[in-house]
């Protein structure tokens, strides 16, 4: 390894939920400018669409079933690019910081003296917030917001959910898509009221999305997700907010891609 050539930077940069026009400013430009681009699953063509033809672009996460690169394969990857010099652009869907394991890539990358820099996306909760016109706050129903995710363990879902089944908190649930009926129970068994208003929400941020809205005691009967895209669980007064414009929002969005 050449020793005298200074590390490349390291930027983590938040992809946003799909829609290249969801990314910040300064996303799309550090992706403009681009030499070598490692980019998860979640990001969307239109936002790969902006980095250079000559970049070197290296998928490093699959969807569907098919595995992804190892994070400590990623790792090394950042690590060999920077020490050769090269500015490296890591792109994650939706903000970094978000189930992201940003935590995991600064401490790698810092310990090993190469400067790290993040710049922060659209999380897919508050893309579906926006897009399908419910608050995650709301004064008298949500004062705090609940980013949570479900891990299972042997079939078993695990984990505490006495917080996220707070009545005074919306729930925002990851990567919940394959076990909606189990968090449901979960959360039902602790405390959470079972006619609490609930929404799935599919792909949100970009033209394919989709939500249901129902109620808590409808998700312990839901099938787990076959959708092809990502899907979110929200828990909480509000979700009844984005079912009061659903018609509304179905038909805009049918106009706009007519
Ligand atoms: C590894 S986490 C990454 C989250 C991402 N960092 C963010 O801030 O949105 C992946 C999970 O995020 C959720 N997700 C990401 N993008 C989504 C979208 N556009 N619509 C719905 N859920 C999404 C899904 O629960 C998916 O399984």
């Amino acid at each position: 390894m050449p020793h005298d050539i200074p590390p490349g930077t390291v930027r983590l940069v938040g992809a946003g939920p799909g829609p290249a026009e969801l990314l910040t400013l300064r996303a799309a430009r550090i992706i403009g400018e681009a030499k070598a681009l490692l980019y998860d699953a979640l990001v969307s063509d239109d936002v790969l669409a902006l980095a250079p033809l000559a970049c070197l672009k290296i998928q490093t996460g699959k969807r569907a079933g098919r595995s992804s690169m190892r994070q400590e394969t990623i790792n090394r990857l950042m690590l060999r690019l920077a020490r050769r010099g090269t500015d490296v652009v890591r792109l994650k869907g939706g903000d970094p910081s978000i189930f992201g394991r940003v935590g995991e890539e600064i401490d790698f990358l810092e310990a090993h003296g190469v400067p790290v820099e993040v710049t922060p996306g659209v999380t897919a909760a508050c893309a579906a917030a926006a897009q399908f016109r419910f608050p995650l706050t709301h004064r008298g129903e949500a004062r705090r917001v609940v980013f949570t995710t479900a891990r299972m363990a042997r079939g078993e879902l695990v984990g505490d959910w006495r917080v996220a089944a707070d009545p005074e908190a919306t729930a925002a649930i990851y990567m919940g898509g394959g076990c909606v009926a189990l968090i449901a129970r979960r959360l039902i068994e602790a405390g959470r009221a079972p006619s609490t208003p609930a929404l799935i929400a599919e792909s949100a941020g970009g033209p394919e999305a989709r939500i249901e809205v129902s109620t808590l005691l409808d998700l312990t009967r839901q099938a787990p997700s076959d959708a092809d895209g990502p899907v979110l669980i929200i828990v909480g007064e509000v979700a009844a907010r984005a079912a009061a414009n659903r018609l509304l929002v179905r038909e805009t969005l049918d106009a706009l891609h007519a």
